[in-house]
Formats: structure tokens, C-alpha cells, sequence
């Protein structure tokens, strides 16, 4: 990754511009938001498109001073990359030797922190890929092959449990981080700019080409968030998948150089082909870094945010015995009332120990455990924040708030691949379910009519952002590879 990070821009763009009322809107979704969701439908109106390429030239115009992290010349594209994966290597060694040596984990504090950063670059993570779009409708240019080649292994060829996107969605399912998370604007950046290379590689391929340059190189950031994602019993799969996909032999930093390469040869101007590849490769780094992400955590501001979003559904459901700090709990989470001061009475009136094992606040028992009166309010990743918020510092051991250690327990937490193994030698068997999805019974339907070129055109479709995960997408890609790939 590149080390230099691009200032958004984001006045003056047509309908992706802020609205005038948007302040009045609490929860109105910003600019980058809109930008992101008006890409992600399987077809997106041509001025979306159009809007979207300009609004990428702009943070291109923006960017320009900025130094590029490539080499200058493109001779040495592989070099720099196998110099660029040694880097990486000697840096994570240091990291792995300062762990060994009982140095803490440098990113997650505790499970709350890495669950809310699996939330917030969840726009990113949830369009993996996307940039590289535009060229399933070009399956028989052979010096796109390489890209195309990586567009399809983001999609996981098809099957299910490879797609990436496809399991970036179940790691959220199971940590409940499904539902709208109100993430701030800035986390749909570098979304949005995927999403509008991958609808506009017929005028932006050189941009395309140096995007995926500057974002396939294997980053340090990848290799301790999944070191850190296990140790605190997290699945880290999506996150090694990418170690080793990435990788610069064969992989997708590999596959990168070459496209830059082979579409060099047949350049008129390679000098300006260069240099367009240059400017792509910084929109890799536009939005919030992985770093920024992790140190914009704050679990009391969190806790306010997820009381904050319960509030409506809570206010008036509340009996009028209960009071905290002298006002009723409908009157804390109505219109009028203030939720942080909610949370500093909770606290002066001993709802909640902070710093102290959550068993001793009456606020937790009522959250968990045996006939707790609001079992089933908070998700399973709010309850985590909750969790970790009252017990403080205590919380770096990185308890499950689901699985609680005894007073007395002192070993280390079992990490996410050892209770795997755990889990993989019980008796699980994998059961043949019928499938009830009417989507891929008319998705089937329309492809037995279609032929030739409507037939390829009608696959090609289904590869986009917005739809390959499905199953009907992934069936389109399996299909494709068959019939305008491998063929
Ligand atoms: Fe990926």
C-alpha cells in the first residue's frame, strides 16, 4: 500500500454533492454513502456513472503533488514489488519477535476494538474486487487476462465458500454486525472509488491498471490484523486468504505488474499511459487507512451511539417505576433526553461497576443471563462493546462476552484456529438441504433463452458488485469461466 493518503474532495459533484439539508438530517446518509449505494445496484443510470469518473478525476487533480510510492519506471515494476513483499516480511518478523517477547497487541484492545473494525471497513471489504468490473465485458482481450484473472479469483471462481465478499458477509452475520452500523461518511471513500473504476474501465483502464497496482501489493496491516483477529478468537480467514492470494510470485501482486506490462507494449503515448497509471495507483490509499480506522475506536462514544440507535425503540416501553438519576427511563431515551448523561447516571447510581467483572452490575445482569429482563435488545457486537466498556482495562484479555472465564481463570484465551480444531472434531455433518430460491429458478429460466452473444452479455451482467455473491451470481460466474473463459 502506499503510504501517502489523498484528501477527499467531495463538494461540486452534481446529485453526489452534500445537500443543503443534510445537517438537519441526522441520519441522513452522506455524500460518499449515496455515491457508494447508487454504484452498488446491478445497473446504475449512465449520470451516476458519469458523475462517478468525475468525481474520481477531481480527487486524481487533488492528489497530484502527492509522491507516488512507484517506481519510476516501469522496467522495475517487479522488483519494486518483490522489494516492496521483502519489506512487509522483515517488518512482520519484527512485529511477531516484540510479541514473542510479551510486547501487547498494537492493534485491538480488545474484542470490541476488532469487531468495530471488521464493522467500519466493511464498506470497503463488502466490494472487494469491484474495481476490476468493467472488464468481465472484455473476456477476449488476452492482454486483460491478468486482471480479469483476479477479478474472477475476488469472486472466488464461483463457489461460495472462496468469494470474497461472500465471506466478509458471514464473518458480519456472525458477530452481528449485519445491521446498519450509521458508520461516518468517510468510511464509504474508498468503496466508492472502487465501485466507480469498476463502472468506468472503458475510459479509466489506465487508472484501473494503476489502482490495482497500488492495492494489490501485500500490505503489513493485512498480516497483524489477522495475527490479532485469531488471537482474540476471531476467524481470520478473509484476511489470510488475502496474505496468500496476494502474494508476488504467482498471485495477484504478480498478475498486477503484468497487466501493467503487456498493456505497455501496445501504448502510442507510454510515457501518458505511465503516468495515468501513477495517479490510479494513489486512489488505492484515498479514504481511512487501516491505522486511522483502528485509532478513531472509542468505546464509550461507541456505547453512546449504539444507546443512541436503540433510544427510538426503546422510549415508551419502559415502566415508569424505574429511575435513574431521578427521571424515568422513557423520559432518558425520548426526544429530550441525553444519552451519555444517561450512561455518567448509570454509573453514579450503581447500574454499572466500570472496571469491575460485569457480573457485579445490575445494568449487565439485565442484559445477559438467566431471566435477564432485556435478553435479546442488543446484538451480539453491541453487547461486546458494552462489555468491554464497563470492565476497562480489564477487557485486553479479550474475553468473549458469550463465554465468560471463571474468577479464577488464568490461562490464556484459546485462539480462533485452536477452537476450530476443536469444533472440526466433533460430530458436525454437512446436511444436502433442498434449495427454495426462486431468484436463481428465474435467473435460469431467462439464461435457457439467451444465446451467443445476449447469452455472454446476460452472464457478464451478473458478475457486477452488486449481485456476484448471490446465488444466482455465482452461479453466473461459474458459467462464465466455462463458457467466455476457459473456452
Ligand atoms: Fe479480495
Amino acid at each position: 500500500m502506499l503510504a501517502q493518503k489523498i484528501l477527499p474532495s467531495v463538494d461540486h459533484h452534481g446529485s453526489q454533492a452534500p445537500r443543503a439539508d443534510d445537517a438537519q438530517r441526522p441520519n441522513a446518509a452522506g455524500p460518499y454513502r449515496r455515491l457508494y449505494e447508487a454504484l452498488l445496484t446491478p445497473s446504475p443510470t449512465l449520470q451516476t456513472r458519469q458523475h462517478a469518473a468525475q468525481w474520481l478525476q477531481r480527487l486524481m487533480d487533488d492528489s497530484k503533488d502527492v509522491p507516488s510510492a512507484l517506481c519510476e519506471a516501469p522496467e522495475d515494476l517487479h522488483a519494486w514489488a518483490r522489494a516492496n513483499a521483502q519489506s512487509v516480511a522483515q517488518r512482520y518478523q519484527a512485529y511477531l519477535d516484540g510479541r514473542r517477547a510479551g510486547g501487547e497487541r498494537q492493534y485491538f484492545h480488545n474484542r470490541a476494538h476488532a469487531l468495530n473494525f471488521l464493522a467500519s471497513v466493511a464498506p470497503t471489504k463488502l466490494v472487494d474486487g469491484s474495481w476490476l468490473y468493467g472488464l468481465a465485458q472484455h473476456s477476449s482481450t488476452e492482454r486483460l487476462r491478468p486482471l480479469l484473472q483476479t477479478y474472477l479469483e475476488e469472486l472466488g471462481d464461483g463457489v461460495p465458500h472462496k468469494n470474497h465478499v461472500t465471506l466478509y458477509r458471514q464473518l458480519m452475520r456472525r458477530h452481528g454486525l449485519q445491521q446498519d452500523l450509521q458508520l461516518d461518511d468517510a468510511n464509504y471513500l474508498q468503496g466508492a472509488v472502487q465501485l466507480a473504476l469498476g463502472w468506468n474501465a472503458e475510459h479509466l483502464l489506465p487508472e484501473v491498471i494503476g489502482f490495482n497496482l497500488g492495492y494489490e501489493q501485500l500490505p503489513l496491516h493485512l498480516l497483524i490484523t489477522a495475527y490479532e483477529l485469531n488471537e482474540l478468537g476471531i476467524d481470520p480467514y478473509y484476511f489470510t486468504l488475502h496474505v496468500t492470494v496476494d502474494n508476488g510470485d504467482s498471485g495477484h501482486a504478480w498478475q498486477a505488474c503484468e497487466a501493467v506490462l503487456q498493456m505497455m507494449e501496445v501504448q502510442a503515448d507510454r510515457e501518458q499511459f505511465w503516468q495515468r497509471v501513477r495517479a490510479g495507483s494513489k486512489l488505492a490509499d484515498a479514504g481511512r487507512g487501516t491505522q486511522e480506522v483502528i485509532a478513531s475506536f472509542d468505546a464509550r462514544a461507541e456505547v453512546v451511539k449504539i444507546f443512541e440507535r436503540k433510544a427510538p425503540a426503546g422510549a415508551g416501553m419502559h415502566s415508569d417505576y424505574c429511575r435513574i438519576g431521578g427521571r424515568t427511563v422513557n423520559d432518558w431515551l425520548g426526544p429530550q433526553g441525553n444519552i451519555d448523561a444517561l450512561l455518567d447516571a448509570l454509573v453514579d447510581g450503581g447500574w454499572i461497576r466500570l472496571g469491575a467483572p460485569v457480573a457485579q452490575s445490575r445494568f449487565w445482569n439485565l442484559l445477559q443471563g438467566e431471566r435477564a429482563e432485556m435478553f435479546g435488545v442488543f446484538t451480539g457486537y453491541e453487547l461486546q462493546v458494552i462489555h468491554d466498556w464497563i470492565r476497562g482495562e480489564d477487557s485486553r484479555d479479550g474475553q468473549d462476552y458469550a463465554q465468560p472465564a471463571s474468577a479464577n481463570q488464568t490461562r490464556r484465551l484459546p485462539s480462533f484456529r485452536a477452537l476450530a480444531r476443536h469444533r472440526s472434531a466433533g460430530p458436525f455433518a454437512a446436511s444436502a438441504e433442498p434449495v427454495l430460491d426462486p431468484e436463481l429458478n428465474q435467473f435460469n429460466e431467462q439464461l435457457q433463452s439467451l444465446e451467443g452473444e445476449q447469452r455472454r452479455q446476460f452472464l457478464s451482467a451478473a458478475l457486477s458488485p452488486a449481485t456476484h455473491w448471490t446465488s444466482t451470481g455465482l452461479l453466473a460466474t461459474r458459467l462464465f469461466i466455462n463458457e467466455s473463459w476457459a473456452a
